[in-house]
């Protein structure tokens, strides 16, 4: 069976803690050769920046090679549906793509951000789940409705500056952005803080804003089984209050989704959900914390950015390091062997 890299919700604390051990060696010894004569596809659906760059980097930091395509551009257009009358815009099924990439390439990343009209549809996450059943390489997330690589970087950071996570709170806010935003970060992060068995707190502006029951579900039944707090709340104070770490997101509304002027209605009144220097004053000395990219003054202050306790840069910075980690595990390269032989 081939292993993917789908969602953190298919992997163990177990495993996801060697790969930050393997990311942190890999941190201090950036250049290796074990992925020499290996490559891996980067489909692009939608824009990045530090996705693009890491994982373009890592895997030449590794001995690999990485090439980008994103289709409808420099790409043919996919269509990703199954049995479709393909008389649009898309010149090739995902089956012929799958197939054709997985007879180059050794590994594919796909970025597929959900089309925003039908949150049932999307919600099951088609795209992805079509490639990696057409392909005979293992498939990278590299952001659809969860970022589970942008989890493994926030739970480096987190375990840099906390040391043991289980039982620190971990506040998780929801921000204003003019936009109706992907879900997907805000749904790892409850994800993520959860596995590793912190307090987690959601604070949103009002019910619209909750996420997926699924991810309120799965926090809830992981927070359980470490015996740690779960909360969601609409109260800005007793959220921030006591936080040892904050974790800063923008997302649209859910019933609301598909229909952004009726969205923004909503959301304009949120604007001062906007994380300043005098929430950060309630908190436990926390560190503050965004996946970037971030727009300054609306979402988070220029105080809280230039802060000493802001720590976005440095998550961004450990991108590089877990997708890397991830690829050599992948790759089914011996990781605990790779950290042991030059400790
Ligand atoms: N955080 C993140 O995924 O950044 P990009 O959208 O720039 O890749």
């Amino acid at each position: 069976m081939i292993k993917h890299f789908l969602t953190t919700e298919d992997w163990s604390q177990q495993d996801l803690h060697e790969i930050l051990d393997v990311a942190g060696y890999l941190k201090q010894h950036p250049l290796q050769n074990h992925l020499q004569g290996k490559s891996i596809a980067l489909l692009f659906l939608n824009p990045s920046m530090r996705t693009r760059t890491s994982f373009e980097l890592g895997m030449q930091q590794l001995g690999g090679m990485a090439i980008v395509l994103q289709p409808g551009k420099d790409a043919w257009g996919i269509e990703f549906e199954p049995h479709q009358i393909m008389d649009g815009d898309a010149e090739e099924h995902i089956i012929e793509v799958a197939g054709v990439l997985s007879s180059y390439v050794d590994m594919i990343g796909i970025r597929a951000f959900p089309a925003f009209q039908d949150w049932s549809f999307d919600r099951q996450d088609q795209t992805i789940k079509a490639l990696a059943a057409h392909a005979s390489v293992p498939v990278i997330n590299m952001e659809t409705i969860v970022h589970p690589c942008q989890e493994l970087a926030l739970m480096m950071t987190i375990k840099n500056h906390l040391k043991t996570p289980k039982k620190k709170k971990f506040l998780l806010t929801w921000t204003y952005h003019p936009k109706p935003l992907n879900t997907a970060v805000a749904n790892s992060g409850l994800l993520i803080s959860s596995k590793f068995g912190m307090d987690v707190t959601l604070l949103c502006p009002n019910e619209h804003y909750l996420l997926d029951q699924r991810y309120l579900a799965a926090a809830h039944a992981q927070c359980q089984a470490h015996g740690a707090k779960f909360e969601v709340t609409h109260d800005i104070e007793q959220a921030y209050a006591g936080a040892d770490f904050v974790y800063a997101k923008s997302w649209g509304a859910l019933p609301f989704y598909g229909d952004p002027a009726a969205e923004f209605k909503q959301r304009k009144a949120y604007q001062h959900f906007i994380v300043d220097g005098q929430k950060m004053a309630l908190t436990n000395h926390a560190k503050f914390s965004h996946c970037l990219p971030l727009r300054r003054n609306v979402k988070a202050t220029d105080e809280v950015m230039d802060a000493d306790y802001c720590v976005a840069l440095e998550e961004a910075e450990n991108r590089l390091h877990v997708q890397k980690a991830m690829m050599l595990n992948l790759m089914n390269q011996d990781v605990m062997n790779l950290t042991s032989q030059n400790n």
